[in-house]
């Protein structure tokens, strides 16, 4: 079904390929850069992948103007507020960043910071502040495949001083080239290959079964799904599969696609909540809670499940399973992937298995329910029916 009214945005240049690094001079050429500051971790900088992008910009006009490594898992305006000094003290025109969800949401603290020439990055939060368009090319290096943050235009940061996370949505945090390398993924650990992969999942089927769902956004979710389907377990497998990292790169960043325009419900709303309350890594979050979040759903839009059902399980299964059966079976699908995580890498299937306890239930639901999230699902949520999921999921 068309909805009678829909937006959809992705800006985004993508250079996808097994050496995509190596146009990036061309592409801040074209963008009239040619000083960009890199805004990365420490870690990235030990293992050697920022050298990696670096040693593809040789032979061009390009100079670093600095490399910003202490980007934190947790970022905050703080560290923004400190990029955006390196990036002006060393006269930078452009930023690269090479780093998961929370490098690229600091980038575009600093994009803000910049562009606003106001240190108060917290006076943009919110949705569409920001008016004026972004004052420099942005290009985004990902090292995960799962938050597809290089394609969406939120930014979450956090405000320590009131000790809360922060929501920025506007087109302008768009970055300009996204840059999917399988170099990029090719070290990131079994474990955080999968939990971020499932996070990419969870992005796809929220996006597939939303309120503000349509038929660009379908495309891409259904498209994210199948690769993960296809994809996800072999990096688990062999970190080194140049195809499946490749694949992987590629969901995530559709996924991004299809969630930045329709949005994210109750698994991102419960999720969100556990990792604010009881400090769960996101893509644990997504694994433990997405059957849970499906099941709930399951009888406010049983066709969309079912839909899912052929890119979860493949053809074979589809057809093998009668229509009235497939929306539960996709549930069915993704539990079982999640066991062959389980079972492949220790990915966590339970709440208790990441530090959440009972007590911590109260809170975690009063959080969840004033999430953003929430009002996009396709069921309404009260109190109680998050203590349930909660339960189900302990
Ligand atoms: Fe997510």
């Amino acid at each position: 079904m068309i909805p009678s009214y829909y937006e959809f945005l992705n800006s985004v240049k993508i250079l996808s390929g097994k050496l995509a690094l190596d146009n990036i001079p061309h592409e801040l050429s074209s963008l009239g850069a040619k000083r960009p500051i890199i805004l990365t971790n420490d870690i990235l900088v030990e293992i050697g992948l920022v050298k990696t992008a670096v040693d593809a910009l040789k032979g061009s006009d390009i100079v670093i103007g600095a490399v910003y490594g202490s980007i934190p898992i947790d970022s905050s305006v703080k560290v923004v507020n400190e990029a955006a000094g390196v990036y002006r003290d060393k006269n930078c025109d452009s930023i690269i960043a090479i780093g998961g969800g929370s490098v690229i949401d600091t980038a575009k603290g600093v994009s803000v910071v910049i562009t606003e020439n106001d240190d108060n990055l917290m006076k943009y939060a919110g949705a569409e502040i920001l008016k004026k368009r972004r004052a420099m090319p942005f290009i985004v290096i990902p090292t995960t495949a799962g938050t597809g943050s290089e394609v969406t235009m939120v930014a979450v940061i956090a405000d320590p001083d009131r000790n809360v996370k922060m929501e920025f949505l506007s087109y302008n945090l768009l970055p300009d080239v996204a840059v999917l390398d399988p170099r990029m993924t090719r070290s990131l650990p079994a474990r955080a290959s999968a939990s971020t992969g499932m996070d990419a999942l969870s992005h796809a089927v929220e996006a597939y079964t939303g309120i503000q769902k349509n038929p660009l956004s379908d495309a891409y979710a259904f498209a994210a799904i199948k690769l993960t389907r296809e994809y996800l377990l072999r990096v688990v497998e062999n970190g080194n599969d140049e195809e499946a990292r490749l694949a992987m790169a590629n969901a995530s960043l559709m996924a991004g696609a299809a969630f930045s325009n329709s949005m994210v419900g109750i698994v991102h709303a419960i999720g969100h909540a556990c990792g604010g309350v009881a400090h769960v890594a996101h893509g644990d979050a997504m694994t433990i809670l997405l059957p849970h979040g499906m099941e709930y759903n399951l009888d406010a839009v049983p066709g969309y499940y079912s839909d899912l059902l052929l890119p979860l399980a493949g053809p074979e299964v589809y057809a093998a399973t009668p229509s009235g059966e497939r929306a539960a079976r996709s549930v069915s699908a993704v539990r079982e992937l999640i066991t062959l995580l389980n079972s492949r890498c220790g990915l966590p299937t339970r709440l208790r298995d990441v530090g959440v306890q009972e007590k911590d239930f109260e809170r975690i639901a009063k959080t969840a329910i004033n999430d953003g999230a929430v009002v996009m699902n396709p069921r309404a949520i009260a109190l109680e029916d998050v203590l349930t999921v909660l339960r189900k999921a302990y």
